[in-house]
């Protein structure tokens, strides 16, 4: 694909005019860097998790137990993860204007004017639970959704008879404080994760690293971002997180350079023996085929929903110039398009609708489909486009007669005609 100029604004112009993204409570004027998924957004936003969920859950390799856990959990679990003391940022004040910036993105016209030395910010949103506010009643928003995962090893490995190595897998909303939020949704204080803890023994864990590093390298791909958007990089001794004693970062080429898109992470058995001597509880891993107590090693690959969503967009968004005007696409892949079928009658009569409809009841049931009966043809495919809808069905007249409806091909416009018995089938090999 072409490089395209001012990519980030098209993204984000589009987002907000087609139901992507909206700015969080836009009738009041907006909150900064807080957002609501429209309809297409949150397809979107399913249709990725989804994925996830069933290249992880549906591959003989590995073992994996899902887990839905409590955002807000006892103050106990931040205290021993080594969250309250060292989940911080640091901050610094510009004098001037009192504007707070996170050291290392202090803007350059800045740098060189009065800013406070830095001091350490924590991230975690606090709240208070139940009516009375004292001392005991301080709780978090989690920040990872990871620790949800640690506190329930025991629940789970004793539960589902989990035998090492195994996995638990949490997919949810997080909550950081962060100094300097921004970038569209590739930044925000409230965002989504899919994190998986991968307990191992300690001689395999390499090998699990590696392991995890190309599985979910190979699954970016799958959803349909190209290879040449994505690198991994590996992180120096001193950007580590206070857990890991290794992170490879699994980077996309964002519109204004690469970043982050999901870190994995060996975690040791840092969490599980924090929260041992912490909680007083036994998390070790009990291996009755050899009689041994085992502390696993655990790899977590810990990837972002909302920011999967934004490297989508960027990376699938499409202009194309026909006929001296531009049509713009997003080539998302069957699997992970909001709407995957448009279903179009070529006009408002009656016989065509009922037509539609009935093609509508047997195509809904096994996809996402959408019938759009407003404005001429030519615009209604440039609008499915614009969506990303990788195939339209448009009845004519003429379906009336052959019992037949054309299917376009949104990469090629190519139109080939089909029997309207046989459209199932046609969707179904895709
Ligand atoms: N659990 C790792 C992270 O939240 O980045």
């Amino acid at each position: 694909m072409e490089k395209i100029d001012n990519l980030f604004d098209k993204i984000v112009k589009i987002a907000n005019s087609r139901g992507f993204v909206f700015n969080a409570s836009s009738i009041y004027g907006g909150l900064r860097s807080s957002y609501d998924y429209g309809p297409l957004g949150a397809l979107l936003k399913n249709n990725i998790s989804g994925s996830w969920w069933k290249d992880i859950n549906q591959d003989s390799k590995v073992s994996i137990f899902p887990i839905d856990t409590a955002i807000i959990q006892s103050s106990e679990v931040w205290k021993a993860s080594g969250h309250l003391a060292e989940f911080t940022d640091p901050m610094v004040d510009h004098k001037p204007t009192g504007e707070r910036f996170r050291a290392d993105q202090v803007p350059e016209n800045l740098k060189k004017e009065d800013l406070t030395e830095p001091r350490q910010f924590n991230l975690m949103f606090e709240t208070n639970i139940g009516p009375v506010q004292n001392e005991n009643s301080a709780v978090y928003l989690r920040p990872e959704t990871a620790q949800g995962i640690f506190v329930n090893f025991e629940n789970v490995q004793r539960t589902m008879r989990a035998k090492l190595p195994f996995g638990i897998a949490n997919i949810g909303k997080s909550f950081r404080n962060e100094i300097t939020p921004g970038q569209f949704i590739f930044r925000t204080r409230e965002f989504e994760q899919m994190e998986i803890e991968y307990f191992c023994r300690k001689e395999n864990e390499n090998e699990w690293f590696d392991f995890w590093v190309n599985k979910r390298l190979e699954w970016y791909k799958g959803i349909g971002i190209p290879e040449e958007k994505l690198r991994l990089r590996e992180h120096e001794e001193n950007e580590l997180a206070h857990y890991a004693s290794k992170t490879v970062d699994i980077e996309f080429d964002y519109p204004w350079g690469w970043g982050e898109l999901e870190g994995i992470a060996n975690r040791g058995s840092f969490d599980l023996s924090s929260h041992e001597s912490s909680s007083g509880k036994d998390l070790s891993y009990f291996d009755s085929e050899t009689n041994e107590k085992i502390a696993p090693v655990v790899i977590e690959p810990a990837g972002g929903l909302t920011r999967t969503l934004f490297a989508l967009l960027c990376s699938t968004y499409d202009e194309e110039v026909i006929n001296d005007t531009t049509r713009t696409l997003f080539r998302f892949n069957f699997e992970i398009a909001p709407v995957q079928i448009g279903i179009l009658p070529l006009s408002k009569k009656e016989e065509l609708i009922k037509v539609s409809n009935e093609i509508q009841q047997t195509l809904q049931k096994f996809f996402r489909t959408e019938v759009d009966v407003t404005q001429s043809i030519g615009k209604r495919y440039r609008r499915q486009d614009e969506i990303g809808t990788p195939y339209c069905v448009t009845i004519d007249f003429d379906s009336l007669e052959d019992l037949s409806v054309t299917i376009r091909n949104r990469d090629s416009m190519e139109q080939e005609r089909i029997k309207i018995e046989d459209l199932l089938d046609y969707f179904l090999k895709i």
